[in-house]
């Protein structure tokens, strides 16, 4: 009879190799048969993983650039079904075109802020050969190490990694490991409370000639939201952009020197329209570009839901501006808003 981790790698390998398919070719992460065989996974994946690492009872960890959700929380991403299909899909064509390009036909991939499960990188190693890829796994939480380290040699995927290394990403030194692409979903809506933006302005600088950074851009806006029924009415009945309160991207990272001048504030004239309006939301919108056309839009995942900072009873005509501060990776309660 087979040992017991025998038959628990076969099933995820199974059903990583039927959801990688659902993620990169199909059917849509709404429908019913995605969201099965991506709890199937998650579900083989738990089985087969330290108690530690999939209870609910373990820690966040908390740095002053933002917080490492717990091994629980990272590992139930995988069930946020469009973020997992659109950042699945986004890495595998990033790799595609670095392999196509590298003069030896390999790429190197630098993972920041693996979880317990790997699970942005899992699909790589169903569509790319251990030659085509060498994977860095970084988390700073070592019950996320300990556990992927336990799940790679279980999958016997051990050549497709030079490593799996418990370290902070916004510190760490790659080395002589020079990445072609590095990815990162350590992001909250709106860029706030955990430290994607730390660890993308730390780990740019080590990225190959033509190194892909994904997400390639994570843009954050603040709509009003006029409400018809009352301050605690969910319903909108009209929606307004106000503008972009930042675009982040490589251009955006070039352009600042040191990571104290990652600051977003931006002001906004109030437009006339909502002075008509009885109760207006001002609210933050998330959109993340992971590579090419592979957009999670507003709205469609964890982390581009809106926030709504705060309500506005018939806006006088005495307010001309709103305006938002706040620094990226801080807490939800530091966003600062003003209307005046
Ligand atoms: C939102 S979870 C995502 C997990 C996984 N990448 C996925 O997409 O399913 C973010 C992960 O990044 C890790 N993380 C957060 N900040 C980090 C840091 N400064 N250095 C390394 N890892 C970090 C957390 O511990 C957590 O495992």
């Amino acid at each position: 009879m087979r040992s017991l981790d025998a038959r628990r790698a076969e099933a995820i390998s199974e059903s990583l190799a039927a959801a990688t398919t659902m993620m990169l070719e199909g059917p849509a992460p709404e429908t019913q048969e995605y969201k099965a065989g991506i709890g199937t996974l998650y579900d083989a994946l738990k089985a087969a993983s330290n108690e530690d690492a999939v209870s609910d009872y373990s820690d966040p960890i908390r740095t002053d650039k933002g917080v490492a959700v717990s091994p629980f929380r990272a590992g139930v991403c995988l069930l946020d079904f469009e973020r997992t299909a659109v950042f699945s899909r986004g890495a595998v064509q990033a790799t595609r075109e670095q392999v196509a390009r590298s003069a030896n036909g390999s790429a190197n991939i630098l993972y920041a802020g693996s979880g317990p499960f790997g699970s942005l990188v899992l699909p790589l190693t169903k569509r790319f050969s251990p030659d085509e890829i060498k994977i860095l796994a970084l988390d700073i939480n070592p019950i996320s190490t300990e556990n992927l380290l336990r799940l790679i040699r279980l999958l016997d995927i051990e050549d497709y990694f030079v490593g799996v290394a418990t370290k902070n990403a916004c510190t760490f030194d790659p080395q002589s490991f020079v990445p072609d692409v590095v990815i990162s979903e350590t992001m909250c809506r709106a860029l706030i409370s955990e430290p994607y933006c730390s660890i993308a302005k730390h780990m740019v600088q080590f990225l190959g000639e033509d190194g892909l950074l994904l997400p390639e851009e994570v843009k954050v806006s603040l709509s009003a939201l006029v409400v018809n029924e009352g301050p605690n009415d969910r319903k909108t009945s009209k929606r307004i952009s106000l503008g972009d309160v930042v675009v982040f991207n490589r251009e955006y990272l070039a352009n600042r020197e040191n990571e104290d001048e990652m600051f977003f504030n931006v002001t906004f004239e109030i437009p006339p329209e909502l002075y008509e309006s009885d109760y207006v939301w001002f609210s933050l919108d998330t959109e993340v570009k992971v590579f090419g056309d592979n957009i999670l839009k507003h709205s469609s995942s964890d982390i581009t839901l809106p926030i709504r900072l705060g309500m506005v009873e018939k806006v006088d005509r005495k307010f001309k501006f709103v305006s938002v501060k706040y620094k990226p990776g801080c807490d939800w309660n530091d966003v600062e808003m003003h209307v005046f």
